[in-house]
């Protein structure tokens, strides 16, 4: 499931943001490759430990705590916390998978299973041109470029790129999740039944007794597909 969540950041969280973001010091994003995305990684990271980017990882936490569209798309069991990114002109990020399994940042805690991935888009789209996000499926390809504050979630588990920048920079957030739901099929299976009890309810529904069936079996697959 590709899903895009508008408007994930607040107009004051977007410039808090970029506040902190013109100050940062930008390194070589292959600090966070593996070997073969390695090959055809071209951009610029914070480094995990700059203090811009624990007080940026906090204000992104908070927008997803609070984002119902999130929790139920996801259905996230761990995040790894958020990094940031940015291509200048001539940067890109070639066809890849994300790692199937991430070390937390130092080392501490569990190993985290990707199975989600996330990009918030932080730029203007107006200020940059290229740095399209293109998501294979097999439904064909992708095209993602979303105003800033906005949010797209896909299967980890795509072929993606970045494409190459050719004027200004694109500045985002990228992030995993570890969902109680492992598998894109499920989640989205999940994610159709919730939006579709939440319609019957708006349509006042919610006290006829189908309802009270419908939403257990929600909760029932859930039971059965959950891992905690
Ligand atoms: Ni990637």
């Amino acid at each position: 499931m590709l899903l895009t969540i508008p408007g994930l950041l607040t107009s004051d969280e977007l410039a808090e943001a970029r506040r902190l973001l013109a100050s940062a010091p930008w390194a070589d994003g292959k600090a966070t490759a593996g070997y073969q995305s390695g090959l055809v990684k071209r951009n610029q990271q914070l480094p995990e430990e700059a203090p811009q980017t624990q007080v940026l990882q906090r204000l992104v936490l908070t927008a997803l705590g609070r984002s119902a569209a999130f929790q139920v798309a996801a259905l996230p069991l761990r995040i790894y916390p958020p990094l940031f990114n940015r291509y200048d002109p001539g940067m890109g990020f070639g066809d890849h998978i994300d790692n199937a399994i991430r070390m937390p940042p130092g080392g501490r805690g569990a190993p985290l299973r990707t199975d989600v991935s996330a990009t918030l888009f932080l730029a203007d789209p107006a200020d940059y041109d290229g740095g399209d996000l293109v998501i294979d499926d097999t439904f064909g390809s992708h095209r993602v470029k979303l105003a800033a504050g906005d949010l797209v979630l896909y299967p980890a588990s795509s072929v993606h790129r970045v494409e190459p920048v050719t004027r200004g920079s694109r500045i985002a957030c990228f992030f995993w999740v570890e969902s109680l739901v492992r598998d894109d099929a499920q989640r989205t299976l999940l994610y159709d039944l919730d939006g579709a009890l939440g319609n019957l309810r708006r349509r006042g529904l919610a006290g006829e007794p189908e309802m009270v069936a419908l939403t257990g079996i929600y909760h029932n697959l859930l039971r059965r597909w959950a891992e905690t």
